[in-house]
């Protein structure tokens, strides 16, 4: 794993998170080659990366994107849409996470987007993950690990689950872009991230699950109070 500071400050001190995850969205614009078509993620964050992808829109072909939220702000700024299933090939995917560790392992799902987020990550050639220090996390299970389930397996899937010590909690008034629930599991430490990851994988009924370990962030981008740092995951080459 590299592991690169860049000190350059962000040319002011004591941010909010807003303006950290304002300032790591426009350092993306960087990563972002000409003439792509590239994956989008969902969330405040990647809302803050559109705004300033517009601005270079020219430069594109356009975008796949990782939910109806994040297909609304891209068309309403003109960005060109592309279905997934008529594309050859994503260039990069920008996203973010509500928690990551220092191996470019995350938690997403906050949003609630995650089955489309991990089908966008695992169909680009890279996968840059743009987040705020905030969402450091040592030990993932602080941030409750959503899971996305097809409705008539709901009661089945959180039997399972407390079977493997974790608390489901059934997420209210919410249905995901594929029509599922949501399932987020509170109380969970989680020191293996993969096996884990793979264990749900495999529980009938479960449609995705929020761990991002078996395949990590290629890149990870981290907006600090001292400036952007970059974690490069090594094995991702
Ligand atoms: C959505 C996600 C988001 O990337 C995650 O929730 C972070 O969101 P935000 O940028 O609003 O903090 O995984 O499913």
């Amino acid at each position: 794993m590299d592991i690169y500071f860049i000190f350059e400050k962000w040319g002011k001190e004591h941010m909010t998170q807003d303006e950290l995850k304002k300032n790591v969205a426009k350092a993306a614009l960087e990563y972002i080659p000409e003439n792509a078509i590239i994956g989008v993620g969902t969330g405040s964050t990647v809302n803050y990366f559109i705004d300033f992808l517009a601005t270079i829109k020219y430069k594109i072909q356009g975008a796949v994107a990782s939910s109806k939220a994040t297909e609304a702000r891209l068309k309403s700024l003109g960005i060109p849409i592309f279905d997934l299933n008529t594309v050859s090939e994503v260039e990069i995917t920008i996203d973010s996470a509500d928690a990551y560790n220092p191996y470019c392992q995350l938690v997403k799902g906050g949003g609630g987007a995650l089955t489309r987020e991990k089908i966008l990550a695992a169909a680009s050639h890279t996968f840059l993950c743009i987040v705020d220090e905030s969402k450091e996390t040592k030990i993932f299970g602080t941030f409750p690990i959503p899971i996305e389930v097809i409705p008539m397996a709901r009661s089945f899937v959180a039997r399972e689950i407390v079977k493997l010590e974790g608390n489901p909690v059934y997420r209210p008034n919410f249905i995901t872009d594929n029509g599922n629930i949501i399932l987020d599991v509170h109380h969970w430490v989680i020191a293996e991230p993969i096996k884990l990851e793979r264990t749900l994988n495999n529980i009938p009924g479960v449609v995705c699950n929020g761990l991002f370990a078996d395949k990590p962030a290629d890149t990870l981008l981290i907006s600090t109070q001292q400036g952007l740092k970059i974690i490069k995951n090594k094995l991702s080459g």
